[in-house]
Formats: structure tokens, sequence, C-alpha cells
């Protein structure tokens, strides 16, 4: 077998050949994740070493100041800031083959257009110049660009840029896949090496610059589908005021969030603990709510200029994601970093401890079944509980895998059921839902292999287990 450094020295020559295809910057970002993989430079944990987060390090999100009431003090806040949206990965998990963010949630409104329509009443009712920026791949620039479109006669300024394009290598030798096969130009050669790649990103297109020349100064940073991550005053005067360079938002963790990364006080620093991390035998108490209280959203505040001099001093080192996976018959390996990773190498950074309804993520269509649903309610393009539900949770919802693709499940369900009143659902089979149900405290479907059941149109269901058409 092949000596790492002999690898390297024979990939920094094929990336040479591919100086087509990637820019002198990407070809330094693909040999640096390389080279601290192949190399086995990363430091596991010490578990001993891992504390709980103080409340300094992790605030919590009651005990923030208020946001100050003076004559145009949030338009000063918010004059500081900018919006950017992560919207470089494809929602595979829901047989997207674009950006997730152009999936319709409610009146024929896309993720996109709701983060839209938040901004521009967040800049109507405060005066205010937030700028959002999307950060997209190569997999879905296009297809944004022609989206964003109709917003170009809109007050809202919208900046795109691109994260880097990495090729993928083959799993056996780590030849880049598209110098493997030359004249190789399609997309599945390449990736998009995961969000942590944002920091280098958005320095090398010089939106950074352009933002700090704009007066910005922080930047509230989130996933495209978690509907949850309105820019919230009291997080940003906090930052601002105490001159926080990262934050980040966890919520509470409960049984169904065991695997979510969690942060830990190590060496006296804020770091955040990831499951692939934590050594085997200490699996089981990750897992637990009551030593990992909270996970990560993925919401992050952080302060460009700190970005800027980190990467300056080539600081930032993320723990690199490995994902081999099998692309048309063909066993490849992408090395990719997570943003939330960074928040080791920022001098003053921390969390806060936010509601749970900051996080409401689309990563599946039980989750997008309960978005379109008379649960929530849309506010200025956020959504909030339905006031009208009296029960204090959001239902439970199972749709087994015929409803896996947005294209699938919009063909089994004519109209979103009415499911203020549920308490969980479970379907499974070869179900189709009528126009205008409602289900009603705990309801189960289960379609038997080869059967076929349809909820007729106008349908009520109250504490049903239903089997087969014959039960309805
Ligand atoms: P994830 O990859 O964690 O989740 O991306 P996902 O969107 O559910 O993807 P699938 O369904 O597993 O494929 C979280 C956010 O980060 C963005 C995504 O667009 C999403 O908003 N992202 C991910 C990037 O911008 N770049 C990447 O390289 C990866």
């Amino acid at each position: 077998t092949e000596a790492p450094t002999k690898i390297i020295d024979r990939l920094k020559l094929e990336v040479l050949t591919l100086d087509k295809e990637m820019t002198e910057s990407e070809r330094a970002g693909f040999i640096d994740l390389f080279d601290r993989y192949l190399g086995g430079k990363s430091e596991s944990i010490v578990w001993d070493k891992i504390k709980p987060p103080t409340k300094e390090l992790l605030v919590p999100y009651a005990e923030l100041e208020d946001v100050p009431s003076g004559d145009g003090a949030v338009k000063t806040l918010l004059n500081k800031l900018a919006v950017v949206k992560l919207n470089g990965g494809l929602g595979t998990t829901m047989g997207c083959t674009g950006p997730k963010s152009v999936i319709e949630v409610r009146n024929g409104k896309t993720f996109l257009d709701l983060i839209v329509e938040q901004i521009e009443h967040l800049n109507n009712t405060y005066g205010a110049d937030v700028p959002l920026v999307l950060m997209n791949s190569f997999n879905t620039d296009e297809e944004t660009a022609q989206i964003i479109k109709k917003y170009e006669d809109s007050k809202l300024k919208v900046l795109t840029f691109n994260q880097s394009r990495f090729p993928r290598v083959l799993k056996d030798d780590f030849t880049p896949w598209p110098a493997a096969k030359p004249g190789r130009t399609d997309k599945a050669a390449w990736y998009p090496p995961g969000h942590g790649d944002f920091y280098a990103a958005i320095t090398d297109s010089g939106v950074l610059d352009k933002l700090v020349a704009d007066g910005k100064e922080f930047i509230f940073l989130a996933n495209t589908d978690n509907l949850g991550a309105t820019v919230d005053l009291k997080i940003l005067n906090h930052i601002v005021k105490s001159q926080i360079d990262y934050c980040m938002e966890l919520t509470d963790k409960t049984l169904a969030d065991v695997k979510g990364g969690t942060l830990i006080s190590y060496e006296g620093h804020a770091q955040l603990l990831e499951i692939a991390q934590v050594p085997d035998e200490h699996v089981p108490e990750f897992k637990t709510i009551d030593k990992f209280k909270v996970f990560n959203t993925n919401n992050m505040w952080v302060n460009l200029k700190a970005i800027k001099n980190l990467l300056k001093g080539g600081k930032l080192k993320m723990e690199i994601i490995p994902n081999p996976k099998d692309v048309d018959g063909t066993q490849v390996l992408q090395l990719e970093t997570a943003a939330g990773a960074a928040i080791r190498f920022f001098e003053k950074a921390g969390g806060c401890n936010v509601p749970r309804s900051r996080f409401l993520p689309v990563k599946g269509c039980s989750d997008l079944l309960l978005v379109q649903s008379d649960v929530y309610a849309l506010k200025d393009g956020a959504l909030v509980l339905n006031p009208a539900r009296t029960i204090p949770k959001a239902p439970l919802i199972e749709l087994s895998n015929e409803f896996k693709k947005v294209a699938d499940f919009q063909k089994r369900i004519k109209s979103i059921p009415s499911i203020m009143e549920l308490e969980s659902l479970k379907v499974s089979g070869d179900v189709h839902f009528g126009k205008n149900v409602t289900l009603k405290g705990n309801v189960e479907i289960e379609a038997k292999k080869g059967e076929k059941i349809e909820i007729p149109d106008g349908a009520i269901l109250a504490d049903k287990k239903i089997t087969s058409q014959a039960d309805l």
C-alpha cells in the first residue's frame, strides 16, 4: 500500500491537471483536507476533560437582556447584520434533484420565498437594511439563480456565492475521479465539501469583504430548511453588546434527538461534541439527556472580522467527516467539514440555549406534512404554532418509504389533512389521502403488502387503527 505522504504528493500533481476545473484556493483546500485526513493529525477527544458548559458558556435564552427600545436602536443593531442561508446541499433524502429551498411549503411559497418575506418584513418594520446571502454549490446555483430573479425588483439585497467544488476520490487508491476519467465533466465526479466550507468560501468569493465594506459586523447563519431560524433581536443584541465572536444556538434534547452534536466546555473553551468523536464506550452516555442536555440547531451568529482573522492565520481546521458513497456503482470517498465545529477556534465563543421553536427543520416528508398543516400558521413569512391548537406539542408523524420523495408525497396526499387535534399519526404502505381529511388523536393507517387504502374525501378519523379499506 502507498504511504500517506506518497498519496498526498500524487494528489497534488493530479489536482494540478484539474487547473481548468478548480481554482487555486480550491486545490489548496482539497489538499489540506486530505493531508489532515491521511496524516491522522486530528487529536482525539480526552473524555475526562469534557465538562458541562457553564451558564456563561451556554446562556439561557430567558436570561438575555431586553432589546433596547430607544429611537432607531433596533435599526442600528440590524444594520450590523447579514443573514446567510446554507443552500449548497441537495435534499437527497427527500428525493430532490435541486436545492431543497425550492420546495413549496405553504400557500405556493417555497422555503426561499418565506425567507425573503421574513427579512423584508424585518427591514420594513425597522427601516433596516439586512441583506440575504445564499451560499450555493455547483449543484444548486443555476436553479437558485432562476428562482431569485423574481426578487430583482425587491428592496431586499440578495447576494450569492458558490462554495468550493472538490473532486470525489476513488475509495481504493484516492485518485480524483475526474482525473481518473479524463474528459469526465459530469457532476457526479464532484462534491460540495460540507457547510464547514462556508468560512473559506465566503472569504474567497469576496462577499465577506463586501459585507464588511457595507458596515456589516455579524452574520446569522442557518440551514435553508429550518423554518424556525428567524432573526432574533435578543440574540443579536446579546452578541453585539458582548462583542461575541461566535454564538451557537442549542435547544433542549429530547429522546428523539440524541444523535445531535452538543456543546461542551473543553479546557475552558466552548466546543462542539459530535457523536462521531465519542469513543464507543461512551456513546450511551452521550445519548443521555441528563448529562448532555442540549443539541446544536445549526443556527449560528458569527463575527465577520473574526472569520477573516482566523482564516488568515490558517486556524480553521475543523474535524473531518469522511463520507464514503456508492455513486452509480463506483465506490468513492468525500471528505467534509461542518460549520458548527468551528466554534472552538473563535476566541469569544459560546452558546445560547434557545426555545425549541427556533428549530423547525424539514428533513423529510413527515416534517413537510407538519409545516404545511393547520398546526402552524404563517406570520410575516415565519411559522408560528397555531394558537387554536389546544395540545401543547406538535403531533408525531411517521410516514413510510412510499411517502419519502416529495413527488410521491404530493401524489399520495390530495390535500394536507387537518391535524389540529392530532397527537400522533403512523402511515405505512400504499395509502392515499383524499381531499379535506381530518385526523384526530392517535391514528394509524397500515396497508398490507399488495393492498391499497384510499382515505375518501372529507373523512374524519379519530383514534383509529385502519388496516384495510373495509375498516373505513
Ligand atoms: P445537511 O446535509 O445536514 O442536511 O445540510 P439536508 O439538507 O437534510 O440534506 P440531505 O437530505 O441529507 O441530503 C444542512 C444544510 O446545509 C446545507 C444544506 O443545503 C442545508 O441547508 N449544505 C450542506 C451546504 O450548504 N453545503 C454542503 O456542502 C452541505
